[in-house]
């Protein structure tokens, strides 16, 4: 019985240290966080259908130059993550149907807490 609570308990941890994913330093916009926005968000974000435009090339510009968007060295702060994280206040999810994975919603975190750079 003991060997099963703490088998238990060590499912509970990696569930846990899954759930907030360790990132590396260092992200950077076109190599860690555009091949995510080209994949998950571009289909739907372009000239053709829904602003703001997030192919590559274009991406950072649109995320960045909305103020509240994204704020630079403040991800708790920025809108985009509270609408990835879908705690956005005025109720907008994206993706709007399948979230983001946790390790790629970590890396736009911490991509935004190192002070959003276009690097
Ligand atoms: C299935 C299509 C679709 C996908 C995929 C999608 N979006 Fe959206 N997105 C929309 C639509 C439609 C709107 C406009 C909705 C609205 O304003 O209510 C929108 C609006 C937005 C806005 C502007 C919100 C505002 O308040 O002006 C941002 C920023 C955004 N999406 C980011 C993303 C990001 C980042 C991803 C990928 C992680 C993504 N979206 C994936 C359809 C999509």
């Amino acid at each position: 019985m003991t060997g099963l609570l703490v088998l238990l308990a060590a499912c509970e941890n990696d569930k846990l240290s899954e759930e907030i994913p360790v990132v590396k330093d260092n992200i950077s916009f076109a190599l860690d966080i555009q091949p995510i926005l080209s994949s998950q968000c571009a289909g739907c974000h372009n000239p053709g259908n829904v602003k703001p435009d997030l192919r590559k090339e274009f991406a950072y510009g649109s995320l960045t130059e909305d103020e509240e968007g994204v704020v630079p060295g403040n991800s708790e702060e920025s809108e985009l993550v509270q609408m990835l994280e879908r705690i956005s206040e005025d109720g907008k999810s994206m993706p709007p149907s399948t979230p983001l994975s946790p390790l790629n919603l970590a890396l736009i975190r911490k991509w935004i807490d190192e002070g959003a750079k276009n690097n």
